[in-house]
């Protein structure tokens, strides 16, 4: 595997491969990173990793100083994974100095631009840096982080990037948990409660399917069920992953969306609502 610390490395060496599947990350490898990795080399003849703690899509007062870094783990565990080159630029690499950056509105409002209003353009602006560094042919992306990839395909479609994107099914823990870096700031017990989030989530689809029309009722019912368990839910809602616009009723391809904070860590997680046959 190639590791490349500067963007002329990084073009160097892309010169030398053929089609290429890129991974965005910001490391801290789990089944999820690892499993869009493998994913990637169905899509292309090689496959290519970002590893870069974007310091942009983070706030002041978030946890960009202490988010999780291993990158020997890491790289190793992306060799292990099938990955030809691997892109770990230092912050003074990627940025320089600065001044210009992409603004992404539609389905970057509501949610987690919401909560995180600075984040989107963040997250936007290293993801176009990264596809015009890379020049891939695809890139692949978790549908964990649903809103990222509505604005990802949004900003793909508005600015006419030359690239097809590929979402793909999140990765979970044994119990359920949606697997995230971030799960490493609860304890062994926390983790294991944080199951519930999950659970409520896949159940309260499999209700929607049943009785669309009651869509209000059994989103309260989830809700309390929620601070039952000890979340404090910021949001639970049924969009379009295309717009992420909140549907009053559930429509083939919509998915039930969550945020909640548990023991001071936010979880985000979403699910499809199944298709019900019967109706
Ligand atoms: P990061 O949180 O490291 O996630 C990298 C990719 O892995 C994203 O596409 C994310 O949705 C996906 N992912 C995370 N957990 C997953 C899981 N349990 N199953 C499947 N996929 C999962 O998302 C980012 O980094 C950044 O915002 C980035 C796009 C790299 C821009 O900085």
């Amino acid at each position: 595997m190639i590791i490349c610390r500067t963007k002329a490395e990084l073009r160097n060496e892309r010169a030398k491969l053929g089609t290429l599947a890129l991974v965005p990350t910001m490391g801290a490898f789990h089944e999820g990173h690892l499993h869009l990795m493998r994913a990637g080399s169905l899509h292309a003849e090689s496959v290519g990793v970002s590893l870069f703690v974007n310091p942009t899509q983070f706030a002041p007062h978030e946890d960009l100083s202490r988010y999780p870094r291993g990158e020997d783990e890491d790289f190793a565990l992306a060799e292990a994974s099938g990955v030809d080159l691997i892109f770990a630029p230092s912050a003074e690499e990627m940025y320089g100095k600065a001044r210009s950056q992409v603004v992404v509105q539609g389905s970057a409002l509501g949610f987690e631009g919401d909560m995180r209003p600075t984040h989107f353009n963040g997250v936007a602006t290293v993801v176009l840096k990264l596809f015009l560094l890379f020049r891939p042919q695809v890139a692949i992306f978790g549908w964990k982080d649903l809103q990222q990839c509505s604005v990802i395909s949004q900003m793909v479609r508005d600015l006419d990037v030359p690239v097809s994107l590929v979402f793909e099914e999140t990765v979970r823990e044994p119990g359920g948990l949606a697997m995230s870096s971030r799960n490493r700031y609860l304890s062994k017990e926390h983790r294991e409660e944080a199951n519930a989030l999950s659970r409520i989530l896949f159940a309260t689809a499999n209700v929607l399917a049943c009785s669309p029309f009651d869509q209000a009722s059994i989103l309260d019912g989830a809700r309390q069920q929620l601070v039952d368990k000890g979340f404090s839910p910021d949001y639970i809602a049924v969009v379009d992953p295309t717009t992420m616009e909140t549907l009053p009723e559930a429509k083939p391809g919509s998915r039930i969306v969550v945020a909640a904070r548990f023991f001071g860590v936010r979880l985000l997680d979403n699910v499809p609502i199944p298709t019900d046959f019967s109706h």
